[in-house]
């Protein structure tokens, strides 16, 4: 039985900043960001936008009418409660049935491939079932630190059925897990705190490790992939992920994996790190911008930091198209420096007191009215 993405869709903020005012402001060169990171704009997120709002806004894009939701599943590190699960108020949101099972899940940006994973052994069990997953997160590093220029945020929400109309995922996957300290939050942080350029370092190990072991496994090589899909913390990471297997080659099948590198890159580069969505927007990327046909296999390399890599592959269907979302980035507005710091210090992150927030300058449908009694107070405007 085929199972694995039967709809995908995304959601980023309705604002963003462009890199170059950033690269001004911090005394860079615009080249660095735009070319050495690969980033040219990221979503800054209003004090009215969680992974809540964020979740909801994907996932109410899905046809979730017709579907027969059994779990629902949010993956995020950028939780806002210690105990209850961000699903709970994404459920209501979106209106969903009460005899639903809802849980979250973390490691870092892994986590959307675990709960893809699990979604498969549910519908495995129950054919009739559909899970939806959702990946929802705001990656934030701090101003005026080295990784400020890879902030993003957005979520990517997918229903995981049998007989999937966009993707069905392989049997065969490779897992791989080690206790390393590349990027972590504690408890006491609304920052993550990372060593940068190991992580790069550990990102390319787990990749080669999973890759290879991947291909021993399975017996198959390069040429049995039409696309290398990647986890895109910045866009650079993807091409070094992907350079670190073929800069040798020159060939036909280098060439199309770099096009659909790019393709996958498109507009990643216009949102900046998703944390655990960003695979997922890529994917989506890549299937609107790319070269990949029906039948053709997508490899795909899921990384979270701490760390955990998974690379697993899927089948193109012919029916993609019908379940596949759009991206409309173009309603976003720009904001300039002052706005994104406002903004960025307006996060509710740790505060404890009472507080209320301007909803009708935000145009999303869904949003965080304010934080009353330690409860967050979400709106759906009509
Ligand atoms: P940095 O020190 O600011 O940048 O840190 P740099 O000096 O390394 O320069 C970056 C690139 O720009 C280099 O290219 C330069 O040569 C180039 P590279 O050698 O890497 O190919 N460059 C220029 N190019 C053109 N014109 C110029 C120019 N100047 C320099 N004028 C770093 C960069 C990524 C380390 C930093 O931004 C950072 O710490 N980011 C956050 C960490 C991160 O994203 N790590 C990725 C792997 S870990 C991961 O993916 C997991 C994660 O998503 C979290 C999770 O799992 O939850 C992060």
């Amino acid at each position: 039985m085929k199972i694995g993405i039967d709809q995908i869709a995304f959601a980023t903020t309705p604002y963003y900043l462009d890199l170059v005012d950033l690269a001004q402001a911090r005394d860079e060169d615009p080249n660095k960001y735009l070319i050495g990171i690969g980033q040219s704009k990221q979503a800054v997120v209003p004090p009215t936008q969680d992974i809540v709002t964020l979740a909801a806004q994907a996932a109410s894009q899905l046809n979730l009418t017709a579907a027969n939701i059994s779990t629902l599943i949010v993956a995020t590190e950028s939780g806002i409660d210690q105990s209850k699960a961000a699903g709970i108020y994404v459920k209501q949101l979106l209106g969903l049935s009460d005899f639903i099972r809802v849980v979250e899940v973390k490691e870092a940006c892994y986590s959307a491939t675990a709960s893809l994973q699990f979604a498969r052994g549910l519908v495995a069990l129950n054919p009739a079932e559909q899970v939806l997953v959702i990946a929802s997160d705001i990656a934030r590093y701090g101003l005026k630190t080295g990784g400020e220029v890879t902030q993003g945020a957005g979520a990517v929400a997918m229903v995981i059925s049998a007989n999937p109309k966009v993707l069905s995922i392989e049997p065969v996957s490779v897992n791989y897990t080690q206790d390393v300290m590349d990027f972590w939050r504690p408890n006491y942080a609304t920052e993550a705190m990372v060593d940068g350029k190991y992580s790069t370092n550990v990102y390319i190990d787990f990749f080669q490790t999973t890759f290879h072991r991947y291909l021993e496994q399975t017996g198959r090589e390069l040429a049995d992939f039409a696309a290398l899909a990647f986890h895109l913390p910045f866009t650079k990471m993807g091409k070094k992920g992907l350079e670190s297997e073929i800069s040798e080659r020159d060939d036909e099948l280098a060439t199309r994996l770099r096009v659909n590198l790019t393709a996958a890159q498109l507009v990643p580069r216009e949102v900046g790190n998703l944390y655990t969505g960003s695979l997922y927007l890529g994917l989506m990327s890549l299937l609107h911008h790319g070269d990949v046909k029906p039948g053709e296999r997508i490899g795909l390399f899921s990384y979270g930091s701490g760390a955990e890599g998974e690379f697993l592959t899927g089948i193109l269907e012919s029916t993609y198209q019908a379940g596949l979302g759009g991206i409309a980035l173009d309603q976003r507005q720009r904001v300039d420096l002052a706005t994104y710091e406002t903004m960025f210090k307006q996060h509710l992150g740790l505060k404890s007191t009472d507080v209320t927030f301007n909803v009708d300058a935000d145009p999303s449908r869904f949003v965080l009215a304010g934080l009353k009694h330690h409860q967050r107070q979400y709106q759906v405007k009509e």
